[in-house]
């Protein structure tokens, strides 16, 4: 069985959701508290055991590479002045794992910056992590979802509930019973990009936690610009899903679109009040706010 070893995150869009912060900064170095919502990113990638990462960037990402790669005056400073608890964070985020970058020129859409990847994926499955979804549980959501590969040796993506409203900004899945003693996994009969709300199968949505089969770079060659005029990478599921199975896992966690502004400000509150060196005072200061 091939192991899953290489991830993808594609970090080219424009987050135009959170401008001006987004207009010279990439949506994915905005800080939960003190780390950029990409580290989040990465450390789940570490944790399900993953060995290289390529960020898909764009204009105006240089930010993202050189977070994870070694800052020597930095480090040099921190050293001089004895900040030995600082150096450490600083040097472990460049150790974390072996990272490379891919340009995207234009955005084109999720599903062509995944397809400009194959030379670095080659004929292995991969995982594809969004940069702006955080998933909190102690079982790392791709984890949850590389348990499903082991099993099937198919493609998997992580899937939730959301409210009926809001539909139409997901892409969605129709989805049968597997035979399975987990209830969580279902396998996918179809899928759509953001439909209207009548239009929608289901209101199961793909979250930003893919495994995925090689094939899907033969599938993606066929896709044309569909939602928005990007090529979509729930239309190259579909493509492949006429040539294999693919599944869906109702994920167990917490999910964060911190590309959304008010999912950005609840997590940035529920992450604070997990830190021990600030629940105490922060949890005061919420409590003091007259509401
Ligand atoms: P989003 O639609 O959430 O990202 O794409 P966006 O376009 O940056 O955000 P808004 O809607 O304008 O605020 C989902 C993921 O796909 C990546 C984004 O970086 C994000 O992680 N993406 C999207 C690309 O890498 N390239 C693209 O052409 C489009």
């Amino acid at each position: 069985m091939e192991r899953v070893r290489k991830a993808v995150i594609p970090a080219a869009g424009m987050g135009t959701r959170f401008l001006p912060a987004t207009k010279a900064i990439p949506k994915e170095m905005l800080p939960i508290v003190d780390k950029p919502t990409i580290q989040y990113v990465v450390e789940e990638a570490v944790q399900s055991g993953f060995e290289d990462i390529i960020f898909v960037t764009g204009q105006g990402k240089n930010e993202i590479e050189d977070h994870f790669d070694y800052d020597y005056r930095l480090e040099h400073r921190l050293k001089e002045q004895g900040k030995e608890d600082l150096l450490r964070i600083v040097r472990n985020i460049s150790e974390m794992i072996a990272v490379s970058s891919i340009r995207q020129k234009k955005p084109l859409g999720l599903g062509h910056a995944v397809q400009i990847t194959e030379a670095f994926t080659g004929d292995e499955p991969f995982g594809v992590f969004l940069g702006d979804d955080i998933v909190v549980h102690k079982v790392p959501c791709m984890k949850q979802l590389l348990t499903v590969y082991d099993r099937y040796q198919a493609s998997v993506v992580a899937v939730e509930e959301v409210p009926w409203e809001s539909v139409s900004r997901f892409g969605l899945v129709a989805v049968e019973p597997v035979e399975s003693k987990d209830p969580r996994l279902l396998r996918i009969r179809d899928m759509v990009e953001k439909p209207p709300r009548e239009e929608a199968p289901s209101n199961l949505a793909i979250i930003g936690r893919y495994i995925l089969m090689p094939g899907v770079f033969q599938a993606l060659k066929k896709t044309t610009p569909g939602a928005g005029g990007e090529i979509q990478l729930t239309d190259g599921l579909r493509g492949l899903m006429e040539l294999e199975p693919v599944y869906a896992y109702r994920f167990e966690g917490t999910r964060y679109d911190v590309g959304n502004k008010l999912e950005y400000l609840i997590a940035t509150v529920e992450f604070a009040l997990r830190r021990e060196d600030l629940q105490e005072e922060f949890r005061d200061y919420l409590r003091s706010l007259k509401l």
